[in-house]
C-alpha cells in the first residue's frame, strides 16, 4: 500500500485512476480546485480531498509536506484544446507553473519514490502512421506546447532529484465522468436527448480512443513496474476510429440508425487526419494490454448520463 497524491483527481481520467488505485489498496489524497472536476467523482473522506489551485505554491507545498506521499500522479491541467486556445496564458500558466509548483514541493520530501506526469499525444506533429515515443515532437497548439514544456520540466526534475519519473502521453480518452465537450460525450449527449440526427463537425479525422478504465490500469501498472530513471510511454488503444465509425458504434448499441449532419460551426479549419499510438513500449514494459473495445465502452455510455458534468458548468 502506498500513499499517493493524485492532482486533478476529481477529473475525468483522475477519477478512473483513483478507483483503480483504491481497488489495489492504496491510500489516496487529492489536490484539485474543482474548476473542471467534480467532488462526487471520487470516494475519499473530506480530510484527504484538498480543494486548492496548483498555482497556489504555498498551499501546495504545505499539503504535500503534510501528506508525505510516496507517489505523485500529476494530472491537474487545463486540457480542452478549444478552451486552451481561448485562454492561452491561463492554460499555459496552470500547465507549466502549476507543474513546477508540484515539483518544487515534491523535491523537499524524503518520502517520495515515484513521480508520474500526464502528457499528451498533442506533443506530436501530424503523422499518418502509428506514432512511437522516439519520433520527433512538434506540438501544433498552446496546449501541446505547455505539456511538452512539462516534459522538459520532468527531465530537469529527474536530473536534480533522481526520483524515478514516468512521462505518459495520453491519447484520446473516453468513458464515464466526462468533464469536457469532446466528440464522444457530444454524441452521447445528443443520443441521450433522444436525437437520431446528430450534428457534428469534421467526419474524416481518425483518433485513437482508449477507455479510461484501461488508462487507469496502465497508470497503476506503470507505477508498480517502473523503478528507475525517466522514460516516456504512449498510452492509447492502438486502434484508430473515424467520427463516422464512432457514430456507427453508437448506432449498434442503441439498435437504431443515426444520421449525421455536418454543422458549419463545428467544423475545424485544419485538423489532423490521423492520431494513432504505437503502444508496444508500454505493453513490453508493463505487460498491460487494453481490455475494453469501443463497442463495450459505448454500450455503457448510452445507458447513463453520468459524466456529462460539463453540461452544468457555468
Ligand atoms: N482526456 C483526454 O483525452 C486527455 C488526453 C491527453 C492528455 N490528457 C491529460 O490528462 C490529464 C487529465 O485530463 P482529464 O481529461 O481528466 O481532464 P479534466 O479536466 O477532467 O481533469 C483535470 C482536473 O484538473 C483540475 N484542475 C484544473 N486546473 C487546476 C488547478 N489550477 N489547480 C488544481 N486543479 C486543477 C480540474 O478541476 C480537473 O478535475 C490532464 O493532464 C490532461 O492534459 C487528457
Amino acid at each position: 500500500m502506498k500513499k499517493i497524491i493524485v492532482t486533478g483527481g476529481a477529473g475525468f481520467i483522475g477519477s478512473a485512476v483513483i478507483q483503480e488505485l483504491q481497488k489495489f489498496g492504496h491510500d489516496i489524497y487529492v489536490i484539485d480546485d474543482l474548476s473542471f472536476g467534480n467532488r462526487q467523482f471520487v470516494q475519499i473522506p473530506d480530510e484527504k480531498f484538498h480543494q486548492i489551485d496548483i498555482l497556489d505554491a504555498k498551499a501546495v507545498t504545505e499539503i504535500i509536506a503534510r501528506v508525505q506521499p510516496e507517489y505523485i500522479v500529476h494530472l491537474a491541467a487545463i486540457h480542452f484544446i478549444p478552451y486552451c486556445n481561448q485562454h492561452p496564458f491561463k492554460s499555459a500558466n496552470i500547465n507549466i507553473q502549476g507543474t513546477l509548483n508540484i515539483m518544487e514541493a515534491v523535491q523537499k520530501l524524503s518520502s517520495i519514490e515515484k513521480f508520474f506526469f500526464a502528457s499528451t499525444a498533442a506533443v506530436y506533429p501530424i503523422y499518418d502512421e502509428p506514432i512511437r515515443e522516439d519520433m520527433a515532437t512538434g506540438p501544433l497548439d498552446i496546449y501541446g506546447l505547455s505539456k511538452l514544456t512539462g516534459e522538459y520540466l520532468c527531465s530537469d526534475f529527474y536530473q536534480k532529484t533522481r526520483i524515478p519519473t514516468i512521462i505518459c502521453r495520453f491519447f484520446n480518452a473516453f468513458g464515464p465522468n466526462e468533464t469536457n465537450p469532446h466528440l464522444i460525450p457530444e454524441i452521447q449527449l445528443q443520443i441521450l436527448k433522444g436525437k437520431r440526427t446528430i450534428e457534428l463537425g469534421n467526419l474524416e479525422p481518425k483518433r485513437d480512443f482508449i477507455h479510461t478504465y484501461d488508462m487507469a490500469r496502465a497508470v497503476r501498472m506503470l507505477l508498480e513496474k517502473f523503478n528507475e530513471g525517466i522514460d516516456t510511454f504512449n498510452l492509447g488503444r492502438g486502434i484508430e476510429y473515424s467520427v463516422s465509425e464512432i457514430v456507427a458504434a453508437f448506432s449498434r448499441q442503441i439498435g437504431e440508425p443515426i444520421e449525421i449532419v455536418q454543422h458549419p460551426d463545428r467544423i475545424r479549419k485544419s485538423d489532423r487526419l490521423h492520431l494513432l499510438a504505437d503502444i508496444s513500449k508500454l505493453k513490453n514494459a508493463t505487460g498491460w494490454y487494453p481490455e475494453i473495445s469501443i463497442d463495450e465502452g459505448i454500450a455503457t455510455l448510452v445507458k447513463t448520463e453520468s459524466g456529462l458534468h460539463y453540461e452544468n458548468r457555468g
